[in-house]
């Protein structure tokens, strides 16, 4: 997909909004591979810090970085929780970082879902890490724990008696703990502590402030990320991929169907077929690059209009031989198009009259 931050971000607004359009958009969308790390911890372990420490980390490693700031307290909406600011400005200049505050729509549940939604789009993104960070350590912020691969419990010396109090929940999750501030006195002891409770995650030391042991709690949670893949929603069966429409105007076609609520999630250029693509699933649609482009034909003898239908198959070379096995005609051999999506055109005399786009699911 456009890893453009503008409609990346305007794609995620949906998603926090429960768009249908933008759901849709985001199931059509491949898994991509990032690890979702959870950072959780009581207030004041300096769990913000600890994640601009890893963002930084990751960004000297050339990853990028997604941080999803996650706040059940808050009800507020698209505003400046969790120092938003401050570390927008900071990571102002690098498009490698994404960062999105994420507050309390609705029941708890739903924000654990829409954290979820979140980390997929940004994997689908192509992003190679994702942070979510919660500000606490409720019952909500384990529900939206969960949704990360591994989660990293921050905690900070001097809280030898609250790990009693925090225990319930939070603790249990941690697959990794991070004791932050370990200069400070009492870091041995927290460490004893967690032992003794019969916690055997691994525990890293840190000074989040100096990136003191944030290579340390990398290595941990690359080698923990590997150990469990990321939960994907199966794929859907084959079926309806998208139905492309012919315009001459691509800038006025998009605006149109914006109007109606369908989420524009990229444009780009086919070369090979001399056509500017504009992708709103389930629509796609298609603007002539060039005179002796195809749609220029197209839209020359029929005017604007339905171009194709693109169905999705799990194997485009099986259903490829069993075709033409049949005597069905191809307008080309399969190749990737926009998206990198692998297609093949099947000849309408063949398929009824429509011209049909055949392309691999992904994988
Ligand atoms: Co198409």
């Amino acid at each position: 997909m456009s890893t453009d931050l503008r409609s990346l971000a305007r794609l995620a607004t949906g998603i926090e909004n429960r768009a249908p359009a933008a759901l849709a958009a985001l199931r059509a969308l491949p898994a991509g591979r990032a690890k979702i790390v959870g950072i959780t911890g009581p207030p004041g372990a300096g769990k913000s810090t600890l994640v601009d420490a890893l963002a930084a980390a990751l960004r000297k490693q050339q990853k990028t970085v997604a941080i999803l700031a996650v706040d059940p307290s808050s009800r507020m909406t698209g505003g400046a929780i969790l120092g938003d600011r401050i570390r927008m400005q900071q990571h102002h200049a690098d498009p490698g970082i994404f960062i999105r505050s994420m507050a309390t729509r609705g029941n708890a549940g739903g924000l654990a879902r829409a954290t979820s939604d979140m980390a997929r789009l940004m994997s689908a993104s192509g992003r190679d890490y994702v942070l979510i960070e919660t500000v606490g350590v409720g019952q909500d912020e384990i529900e939206v724990a969960r949704v990360a691969q591994v989660t990293v419990v921050v905690l900070v010396p001097g809280m030898g008696d609250d790990i009693q109090a925090i225990k319930s929940g939070i603790m249990e999750i941690a697959t990794i703990f991070a004791i932050n501030k370990s200069d400070h006195p009492g870091a041995a002891k927290l460490e004893q502590e967690l032992r003794a409770e019969g916690f055997h995650s691994p525990i890293v030391r840190t000074i989040a402030t100096e990136a003191q042991g944030i290579p340390e709690l990398l290595e941990h949670i690359d080698s923990l990320a590997q150990a469990s893949p990321l939960q994907t929603e199966p794929a859907p069966p084959a079926g309806l991929d998208h139905i492309a429409i012919a315009v001459p105007n691509l800038d006025a076609a998009i605006a149109f169907y914006q109007s109606l609520g369908l989420v524009h999630t990229g444009t780009e250029s086919v070369p090979a077929e001399k056509v500017r693509v504009a992708m709103l699933p389930p629509l796609e649609l298609l603007e002539p690059a060039a005179p002796d482009s195809p749609i220029s034909n197209f839209l020359g003898k029929r005017g604007a209009g339905l171009h194709h239908i693109a169905l999705r198959v799990p194997d485009l070379n099986a259903a490829v031989e069993r075709l033409r096995a049949r005597g069905v005609r191809m307008l080309n051999e399969p190749r990737a198009g926009a998206g990198g999506h692998i297609y093949v055109f099947l000849h309408p005399a063949s398929t009824g009259g429509v011209l049909l786009e055949l392309i691999q699911e992904h994988q």
